[in-house]
């Protein structure tokens, strides 16, 4: 499983965190933000998805301050469906129901042994189909 993570300032450190815990089992390529610097989330989750838009990685992780302005920028994308999780039961759903090929996380909102949890389940579980499919049809139409 191909992986892309990115962040802006408010999810730097725990991008961070993420890309070392995930980096020894899988292909991750971290695109930046690369410094606590302040920088406008909407230019990472913007590159995050196209590159699963254009099918460069099956996954994205996407962290901000709470994870909502990435998952707001990424759902604009067609073919996206961005889930911003902050507890396990919905990281297993979000895949299970929904498919969702974009994970987003609120540094400021969830601890790093959380957001571990979170990423590991989320990254594990498997979409459903049958139902699940035709709804996530309709929401492409
Ligand atoms: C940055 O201050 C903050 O607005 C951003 O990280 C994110 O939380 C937006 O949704």
């Amino acid at each position: 499983m191909k992986i892309i993570i990115a962040s802006d300032h408010g999810g730097y450190n725990l991008k961070k965190e993420i890309y070392d815990y995930l980096s020894d089992r899988f292909e991750i390529t971290d695109i930046g933000t690369n410094s606590a610097q302040s920088c406008d989330y909407p230019d990472f989750a913007k590159q995050v998805a196209k590159a699963i838009q254009n099918k460069e990685y099956d996954r994205g992780i996407l962290i901000c301050g709470t994870g909502i302005g990435m998952a707001i920028t990424a759902n604009r994308f067609k073919g996206i469906r961005a889930a911003n999780v902050s507890d396990t039961f919905s990281a297993k759903m979000t895949r299970m129901h929904n498919d969702s090929n974009i994970l987003t996380l609120g540094e400021r909102v969830i601890g790093v042994g959380l957001a571990k949890d979170i990423v590991d389940i989320w990254l594990k579980t498997e979409f459903k189909g049958g139902r699940h499919q035709k709804r996530i049809d309709l929401i492409e139409q």
